[in-house]
């Protein structure tokens, strides 16, 4: 395997999460998985990281304000990778947080895709539908793009005003450590994300308060700037961040899911027979070479995409996730079995997931009201 590497451009080679945390300076999740209410992202670690969260944990118990903010990258289709995210987003929003989602089209459109038109469409198309669809409510939910704050001039004004004094408070050289190679679009979009982040907070909306940002690893650069900034703007007394790091989803083919290979995802938007026919073809096998091989000697679920999947996704009961674990192993159950289990789950969810999202479409005005 090659040498592993995260930053918000390139994730390689196996990940050692606990390494990384140390490299980071991230700490362990798992103290706080039972202190808030039942939730597979929580209880398997799949939420394995965090900064600041005893914070968020003390509004959760107290029943006090806090807020959830966190980004997208109108780019590519919304797949499984995508997912644990906006599980956690809802999660919080059923806490009563107030949930702040930016869409990330500045920054996109200077690092990827100067088309803000189909930005915006994929925006809706490919994030917010299937945001809906998997229980996002429009209540307490300010979904907004970063090209557009508000219609509201002076809550606009406090955003955009935000992310120009910021530029004061980062030095060059911290930018470049951060980043490795350096553009002014890279410049400007940092800026315009940490004041994604702490916005929130201005006096305009309603001022400091708890805010936690749920992102993945590789998106640590980013937060690790935006707290040294927040700190040193004297104009605000702003409450430090709290993040949390959710790990990988695991690729059908092993690796990371990656939107620029559609042989390692299934999109939710993917028919049932497509996901069907990908999870047969790609999905990595902890299997023998032969049946008669792993009757006998047990295959590995550890390394078994399709294990790992219904891990991750699609079997939330422990007990059942042990019966199929231990079957596996012992060489009971073969992976073509392994792989029809999976794929009665995944199509079942997905008939449901679509159906659901066309109904979203009545919803998306509700989101879009930029106030
Ligand atoms: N940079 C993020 C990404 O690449 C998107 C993003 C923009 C974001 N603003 C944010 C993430 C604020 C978290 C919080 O996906």
């Amino acid at each position: 395997m090659a040498e592993m590497k995260v930053t918000p451009w390139e994730v390689a080679g196996e990940i050692d999460y606990d390494k990384l945390m140390r490299e980071f300076g991230i700490d362990p999740f798992a103290k706080f998985s039972k202190a808030l209410p039942d939730n597979v992202l929580f209880r398997r670690g799949i939420v394995y990281g965090q900064r600041d969260f005893q914070r968020i944990a003390d509004c959760i118990k107290n029943k006090k304000e806090f807020v959830m903010m966190t980004g997208l990258m109108p780019s590519g289709k919304f797949h499984f990778g995508h997912k644990s995210l906006v599980d956690q987003i809802i999660f919080y929003q059923s806490l009563g947080a107030n949930v702040y989602i930016a869409v990330a089209d500045i920054e996109a459109y200077n690092m990827r895709n100067p088309n803000m038109e189909e930005l915006k469409k994929t925006a809706i198309e490919e994030y917010l539908l299937n945001y809906i669809a998997l229980g996002l409510k429009p209540q307490n939910c300010d979904f907004y793009f970063q090209s557009a704050r508000s219609n509201d001039a002076k809550l606009s004004n406090a955003y955009y005003k935000l992310a120009g004094l910021f530029a004061r408070h980062a030095t060059f050289n911290e930018m470049q450590a951060v980043y490795g190679e350096l553009t002014p679009g890279r410049m400007t979009s940092s800026l315009l994300q940490a004041a994604d982040m702490f916005h929130p907070q201005l006096p305009e909306f309603g001022g400091p308060k708890p805010v936690v940002v749920p992102i993945g690893f590789d998106q640590d650069p980013h937060i690790r700037l935006a707290r040294d900034i927040g700190q040193r703007i004297k104009e605000y007394s702003f409450i430090q961040l709290s993040s949390t790091y959710h790990k990988f989803a695991v690729g059908l083919k092993g690796g990371k899911m990656s939107s620029s290979d559609p042989t390692s995802y299934i999109a939710l938007t993917d028919t049932p027979e497509e996901a069907a026919a990908k999870i047969r073809k790609h999905a990595f096998s902890g299997g023998r070479a032969t049946a008669a091989e792993q009757k006998k000697l047990g295959a590995n679920p550890e390394i078994d995409v399709s294990y790992q999947w219904l891990w991750e996704f699609f079997e939330p009961d422990d007990k059942k996730l042990r019966q199929i674990h231990d079957d596996y192993k012992s060489g009971a159950m073969l992976t073509g079995e392994l792989k029809e289990l999976l794929i009665g789950k995944v199509t079942a969810f997905l008939r449901e997931h679509q159906r659901k999202r066309e109904q979203a479409r009545k919803q998306v005005d509700k989101f879009l009201k930029a106030d």
